[in-house]
């Protein structure tokens, strides 16, 4: 207990002294939704928002009859799940429990875009710096979506699996697209 304890307190002082380092990465949907309101309308509208409700009591009852689940069961805080139906969970400033962090629940754009706190700085993607260099985004954390990063939820370890076609499911949608307007190369 007095190892937790100090441990903790060795945490919030690294914390305070270097903030960009260890404090929160994950921002949620919230932050990103003023300045992406399109991509943010039509994203809400998917099933990957609203994924974390299928992990509730009485919800996809026959899905999860069919595929041996209890859908009487609470599995809202199975770690069993949520690393595919939650934002960043068991990742530095991620998600933890519906309790503790609600807005990070379902997968939201920083899933697929990176986590949001090293990259959106006044120098970095602001209404200030609208030509940004990708790269310099990309080092802070910023994350190009790819088949890979799709493939880290689906996949076999989900006992819903369907064969997984990268350009069949992003025209499928994740959100719909606008072309960007600045030059970021
Ligand atoms: C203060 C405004 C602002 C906020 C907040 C913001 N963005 Fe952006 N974002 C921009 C601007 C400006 C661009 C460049 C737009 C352009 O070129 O048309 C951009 C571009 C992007 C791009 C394109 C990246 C590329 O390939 O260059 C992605 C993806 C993105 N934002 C995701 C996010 C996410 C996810 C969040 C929340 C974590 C977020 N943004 C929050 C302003 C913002
Ligand atoms: C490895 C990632 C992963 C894990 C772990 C995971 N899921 Fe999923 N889950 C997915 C994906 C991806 C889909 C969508 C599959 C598709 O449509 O291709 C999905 C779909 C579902 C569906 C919707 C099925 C339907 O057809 O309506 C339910 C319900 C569900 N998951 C519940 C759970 C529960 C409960 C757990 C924990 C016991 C869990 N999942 C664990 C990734 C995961
Ligand atoms: C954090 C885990 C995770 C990642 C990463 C992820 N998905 Fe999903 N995806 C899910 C889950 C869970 C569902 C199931 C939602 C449901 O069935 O209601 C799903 C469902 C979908 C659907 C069906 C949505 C619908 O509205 O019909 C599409 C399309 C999809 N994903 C595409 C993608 C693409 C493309 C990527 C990568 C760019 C991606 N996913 C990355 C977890 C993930
Ligand atoms: C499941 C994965 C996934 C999620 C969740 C997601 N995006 Fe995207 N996003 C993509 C993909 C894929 C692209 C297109 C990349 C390409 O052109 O190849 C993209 C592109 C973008 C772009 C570039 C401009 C455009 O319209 O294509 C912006 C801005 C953006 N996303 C913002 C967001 C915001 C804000 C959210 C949350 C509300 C979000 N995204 C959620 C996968 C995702």
């Amino acid at each position: 207990m007095r190892r937790v304890l100090f441990s903790a307190v060795v945490l919030a002082v690294f914390q305070a002294l270097w903030p960009g380092l260890a404090a929160a990465q994950y921002v949620g949907v919230s932050k990103c939704r003023p300045c992406h309101l399109a991509q943010t309308k039509s994203w809400e509208e998917t099933r990957m928002a609203k994924a974390f409700e299928l992990l509730k009591p009485g919800v996809a009852v026959d899905a999860k009859r069919t595929h041996n689940l209890d859908p009487n069961k609470d599995y809202t805080s199975d770690p069993n799940c949520l690393s595919c139906h939650a934002t960043g969970y068991g990742q530095p400033g991620g998600f933890v429990s519906a309790a503790k962090t609600p807005a990070l629940a379902g997968v939201q754009c920083e899933v697929c875009h990176g986590p949001g706190a090293g990259y959106l700085k006044p120098n970095m993607m602001s209404l200030q710096n609208k030509e940004y260099k990708r790269k310099d985004l990309v080092a802070a954390g910023m994350v190009i979506p790819s088949a890979q990063v799709c493939q880290s939820c689906h996949n076999e370890k989900s006992a819903f699996f369907q064969p997984f076609d990268y350009e069949a499911r992003k025209r499928q949608g994740t959100h719909v697209h606008q072309p960007l307007k600045y030059p970021h190369e």
